[in-house]
């Protein structure tokens, strides 16, 4: 955190109790990207509800990547900016994109970069979600018309408490 404030953008990890929820949502996709995975709170709890081979870490600092890739050698684990790998992302089905990125405290040009990837990957990608928690009181980012967000629970059980919020494409 003080080596990289805006791109770690929290104080603590995630507790176990907003991992467990965001893993709860993301299990009925058939595969599982998470952006942003850090020390690997959420990454847990994934593993706990969806096969370890249908997952796929990504992780910028190099530390943290190099770590979570020895803790789960099934995983394909990245370390890699969240746009680089949404843009080369490929599977057949629907996806739960599990994100923990900052948005809130990401540099300008980081975060542009990083929406519109998210953005066309939903738009190419049927069925799929971004399952993204954030601690402010409205939406992690704006979307542009043809995208919907929800608000779906605020987790108290957390410092600071956070918000859940999932993004899906409109039908056409
Ligand atoms: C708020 S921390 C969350 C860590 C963990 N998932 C948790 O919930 O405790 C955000 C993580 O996103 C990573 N990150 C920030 N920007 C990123 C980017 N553009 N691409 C990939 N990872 C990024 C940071 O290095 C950091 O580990």
């Amino acid at each position: 955190m003080l080596k990289n404030p805006r791109t770690t953008g929290a104080l603590a990890p995630s507790s176990a109790r907003l991992a467990r929820e965001l893993a709860c949502l993301a299990a009925g996709s058939d595969h599982v990207l998470e952006l942003g995975a850090g020390t690997g709170v959420v990454t847990q709890a994934l593993s706990k509800v969806v096969n370890e081979e249908k997952i796929q870490v990504v992780e910028v600092q190099i530390k943290l990547a190099a770590t979570l890739k020895k803790r789960y050698p099934n995983m394909k684990v990245l370390q890699s900016t969240a746009h680089h790998a949404l843009d080369n992302y490929r599977q057949c089905g629907s996806v739960a994109v599990v994100s923990s990125l900052p948005f809130r405290s990401l540099p300008p040009a980081m975060k542009h970069l990083t929406v519109q990837s998210l953005l066309g990957f939903l738009k190419s990608s049927p069925g799929s979600q971004l399952i993204q928690y954030t601690y402010g009181l409205g939406a992690p980012f704006s979307a542009p018309s043809g995208f919907k967000w929800q608000q779906v629970k605020w987790v108290f059980a957390n410092i600071p408490p956070a918000c859940i919020w999932v993004l899906t494409k409109t039908v056409d």
